[in-house]
Formats: structure tokens, C-alpha cells, sequence
């Protein structure tokens, strides 16, 4: 019998859309050697200057990760099947900021440029009463001089790295668009606009990044409203994301997470794909080759904003396969997991990184159990960085984590039956897989007590130890 061709190509093994998200084996060296795993059902690629195309619902799509969307959302089991009748309380949302430019620029610079003209950064500040002169809307050109020297080794183009691309901007409309068809039409939960501060509260990092994705989103959900909102931000230098604060006995944590005999063996087990990166792109330092951070980085930039893998400027015909990529993809899932689930030291790392943050989340929620599902405010939606997302999925004790890719969410529903209050915690619109469980229908009172170990009582002493 022949088989057509199409079967060679098909994997070896299937992965259903949410299975993507949690792969059995992430924690073994062979999750990332083992190069017929390929993407493990993830997507990495995602148009130039178009919106993402929706993927298979809850596929782990790193260029625009799921979000809970009007065609497929179900209300919390007891709710859809009748047996409890309750209503939407409050809405706590975190999600990394839309697809960008890379943060890391191969060492001997890139082969191929960034554009970024179709997209314009706003940049003005105005007085904050709105009867005196206004400013002039200014928004930033990034141009490439050739007469800098320094750019030879970097990349040419028109564009900040990292920054907002028109993919991301786009992407972030049509999230937006699609939370108000789920919490706004469908639930009659969110309001018509966003303009009571004590209804609605936005928060971002103090990244660039975060603050576009932001307009972005929130103009998906109120696509007519004519103001303007506060995107509530803390001081960079003491931020509870995005590590703000500087934190010593973090890095102490972090160090013991990356000298430990499993790092050791995940190092060991991709020693020639380093070399040959190392060689290819001069990058034998310890930015590139202690940790698959700028690697993949690098190529998920390229990926995601329509770009080719990139090839090494002294050979232009040697070029970053996929086959490469997939393993650098793995390895860097391998490290998500192994930072905030899988290592020993995770639970201390969680707590110093991100223990702030996530007290702030308790202190929401405290609040809403105290007042019954009374209390004023219902939607707090938060422009974050993958490296907030990651810590918090940890804290909820998620099964397998991946690098959380473009736009990943975490939606803590909290519902009001007769006489309780229940949460449902959706990640990427999925009921989060947990090793407490499916967080379907927990008590209020049960995920505070999930997230509550995690906030420490003395952040600075922590810190200091
Ligand atoms: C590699 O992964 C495939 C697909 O899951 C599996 O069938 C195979 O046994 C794995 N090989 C090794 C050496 O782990
Ligand atoms: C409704 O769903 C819940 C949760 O899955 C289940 O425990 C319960 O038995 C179901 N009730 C009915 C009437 O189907
Ligand atoms: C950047 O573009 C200029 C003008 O096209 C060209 O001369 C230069 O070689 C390019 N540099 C890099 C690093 O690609
Ligand atoms: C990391 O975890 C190990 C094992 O529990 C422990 O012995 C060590 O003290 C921890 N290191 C730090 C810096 O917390
Ligand atoms: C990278 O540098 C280390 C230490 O200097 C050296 O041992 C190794 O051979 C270098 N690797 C490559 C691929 O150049
Ligand atoms: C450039 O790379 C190609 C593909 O790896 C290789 O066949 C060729 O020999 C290389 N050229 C030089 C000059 O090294």
C-alpha cells in the first residue's frame, strides 16, 4: 500500500487543542530532544501587518494565545447544566501585552530588517484639566541613520525592540472585541463604558509594550467611547510586575534554580544545538547561552510578526531551521516549567517575584468575599508581562506550564449563587488545569487559600534574608 504523502507529514502522535497546553512529559530532557514532538501542537506564526488568524480554539498559539470568546464559551458547569443558578460577581483578567519585536538582537546583528511604519506610537502628555491648552499629538518615528556605526551590528529598520507591531495592535482589538461579545453581550456583565473609575480599574506595567496593548484591547471592547481612561500604573523602580522592586534574595533563588543538577542536565542535553547557534551567530556569551531566553525570543519576534528565521550574517545560505527552532521552542517551555512548578526552589522564587502582585489579586478578592459580591468594583484588568503570568500560573499550581506566548489571559470569574461565591479561573479560556484540580467551581473561599501562601508577609525582610 502507498500512502499518500500527506500521512509522512502528520505527527506521530495527536494533540488536541487544550492537550497543547499540557504536555504529559515537559519536565524530561526528552520534551526537548526528542525532535518528533515538533511544536507539540503549538502554533508560531502569525501575518506581517493582518490580525492573527483565530486558531483551533484553545490550540497553545504562541503569537496570539486563545482568550475566552463568544463561540465557544460555556458557563461553569453547574450553571450551564441548571443545577445552581448564579450570576457574575466580579472579574479579575491578567494578560500578557500582544506580539512585538524581539527584546534580544542576535550579537553580529540580523540578516533581515523590522518594520514598524504601519503602526504609530502616541507619545504626548496634556494638563489634566481639560479646559486648558492641550498638546499637540506627537507619536515616535524610529528611522535607522546609516552614518551610525553601531548600527552595523545590529538591525536596520524602523522600529524600537522590543515594541507593539500592527499584528499586535490588530490582535489586540480583536481580543478586546471579543471579551465584550462574552462579558459584555452575552453576560450583560461589563459596562456600557468604561468610564466609572470605580466600576472598572486598568493596570499596566510601565512597559510601552503593555500601555499599547492596552489601547488596543480596551478600544476592542468600547469601540465608540470618545474619552480617555487612566491605565493605572506604579512607580518602575518599586512595581509589584514586571520585577519593579529590586529583590537580592530573588536572585539568590534564582541562582540556586539555575545551578541545580536538572538545569545542569538540560544544558548538557542541548550542547550542540548551542554550539551550533553560538557559531552561526557569534554568540558564545553567557546572555545567550546560559538559558534559551534570547534565542527564543529572537526567533518567536521573527516568527510572529511574519518575518523568516534568521541567517547567519558571514553565511547567507545558513539559515536557523525549524527543526532548531522547535528544539529552542521546547527547551524554553522546559525552563517556564522548571522556574515556576517544576524545581524545588519554585515556591521561594514565586513568592519573591511575584508575591506582591498576587496579595494585590487576594486583597480583590478578599474584597468581593467580604461584601458578599456587593462590593463596588467588578472588572480589574491588568496589562502584564509574560513573566507575570508564568509566576501566577505557578501560585494556581497549573499541571505543565509552556512559555506563556502573546496575549495568554487568566480570567478569575467569580460567581454568586443564592447563599455563596464561587470562582472559576479560565487560562486562556480554558478552565485552568491544576494540581489542585479543574478550576471549574471552586469557593471563593478555596482559591484565596490557593493564592494566599504565596503573599508574603514581609516582602522586604524576604528579600533581604
Ligand atoms: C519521541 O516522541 C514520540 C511522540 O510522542 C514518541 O512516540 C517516541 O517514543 C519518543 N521518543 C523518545 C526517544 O522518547
Ligand atoms: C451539573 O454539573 C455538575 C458539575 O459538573 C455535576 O456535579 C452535577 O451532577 C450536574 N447536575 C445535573 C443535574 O446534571
Ligand atoms: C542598513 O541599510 C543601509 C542602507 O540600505 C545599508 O547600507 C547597510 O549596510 C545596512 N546595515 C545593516 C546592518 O543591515
Ligand atoms: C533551594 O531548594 C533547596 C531544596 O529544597 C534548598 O536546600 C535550598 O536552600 C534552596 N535554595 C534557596 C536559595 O532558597
Ligand atoms: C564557547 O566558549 C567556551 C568558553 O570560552 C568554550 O569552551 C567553547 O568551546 C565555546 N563554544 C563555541 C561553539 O565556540
Ligand atoms: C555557507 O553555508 C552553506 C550551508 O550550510 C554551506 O553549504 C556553505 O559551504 C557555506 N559557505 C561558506 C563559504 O562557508
Amino acid at each position: 500500500m502507498i500512502l499518500p504523502l500527506l500521512a509522512l507529514a502528520a505527527p506521530a502522535y495527536a494533540v488536541s487543542a487544550v492537550d497543547s497546553f499540557y504536555p504529559p512529559n515537559i519536565e524530561d530532557l526528552s520534551w526537548i530532544t526528542n525532535g518528533s514532538l515538533g511544536t507539540y501542537g503549538g502554533l508560531y506564526s502569525a501575518p506581517a501587518s493582518a490580525a492573527s488568524e483565530p486558531s483551533p480554539y484553545g490550540a497553545y498559539d504562541y503569537c496570539s494565545m486563545p482568550h475566552p470568546r463568544a463561540q465557544e464559551y460555556v458557563l461553569p458547569a453547574p450553571v450551564q447544566n441548571g443545577s445552581v443558578k448564579a450570576q457574575l460577581v466580579y472579574l479579575e483578567y491578567l494578560q500578557r501585552h500582544q506580539r512585538r519585536t524581539p527584546y534580544n538582537i542576535l550579537p553580529g546583528g540580523e540578516n533581515e530588517e523590522y518594520h514598524c511604519d504601519d503602526i504609530l506610537p502616541y507619545l504626548y502628555a496634556g494638563p489634566a484639566s481639560s479646559t486648558a491648552q492641550q498638546p499637540l499629538r506627537v507619536y515616535a518615528k524610529t528611522y535607522s541613520d546609516p552614518a551610525n556605526p553601531f548600527l552595523d551590528d545590529y538591525v536596520n529598520g524602523t522600529c524600537q525592540y522590543p515594541q507593539l507591531t500592527i499584528g499586535g495592535l490588530l490582535d489586540g482589538y480583536q481580543h478586546g472585541r471579543d471579551l465584550w461579545a462574552v462579558y459584555g453581550d452575552r453576560l450583560g456583565f461589563l459596562p456600557r463604558t468604561p468610564e466609572d473609575g470605580r466600576r472598572v480599574w486598568f493596570r499596566s506595567s510601565s512597559s510601552a509594550l503593555t500601555q499599547d496593548s492596552a489601547g488596543g484591547v480596551l478600544r476592542g471592547l468600547w469601540p465608540h467611547y470618545s474619552g480617555a481612561v487612566p491605565l493605572h500604573q506604579q512607580a518602575a523602580s518599586v512595581d509589584t510586575v514586571n520585577e519593579g522592586y529590586s529583590c537580592a534574595a530573588e536572585d539568590t533563588v534564582l541562582d540556586a534554580i539555575e545551578a541545580s543538577d536538572e538545569w545542569e542536565a538540560h544544558l548538557a542535553a542541548t550542547a550542540s544545538l548551542r554550539d551550533d547557534l553560538a557559531t552561526m551567530f557569534d554568540a558564545n556569551t553567557s546572555a545567550w547561552m546560559s538559558t534559551y531566553d534570547h534565542f527564543s525570543d529572537n526567533f518567536q519576534a521573527r516568527l510572529c510578526n511574519g518575518y523568516e528565521l534568521p541567517c547567519s550574517r558571514a553565511n547567507l545560505s545558513e539559515c536557523v531551521t525549524q527543526a532548531q527552532a522547535e528544539e529552542i521552542f521546547r527547551a524554553g517551555d522546559w525552563m517556564w516549567d522548571y522556574w515556576y512548578r517544576a524545581s524545588a526552589n519554585a515556591t521561594s522564587y514565586i513568592t519573591l517575584l511575584e508575591g506582591l502582585f498576587i496579595g494585590e489579586i487576594v486583597n480583590r478578592l478578599q474584597a468581593v468575599a467580604d461584601s458578599k459580591g456587593e462590593q463596588t468594583l467588578q472588572y480589574s484588568h491588568n496589562f502584564i508581562h509574560d513573566g507575570d503570568i508564568g509566576p501566577v500560573l505557578g501560585a494556581l499550581g497549573i499541571k505543565a506550564l509552556r512559555w506563556p506566548g502573546m496575549g495568554s489571559n487568566i480570567a478569575f470569574e467569580i460567581w454568586k449563587t443564592e447563599d455563596d461565591l464561587f470562582s472559576r479561573v479560565l487560562y486562556s479560556g480554558h478552565p485552568l488545569q491544576t494540581t489542585h484540580g479543574m478550576l471549574e467551581w471552586v469557593s471563593l473561599a478555596d482559591l484565596i487559600a490557593i493564592l494566599q501562601p504565596f503573599v508574603p508577609d514581609d516582602i522586604i525582610t524576604l528579600c533581604n534574608a
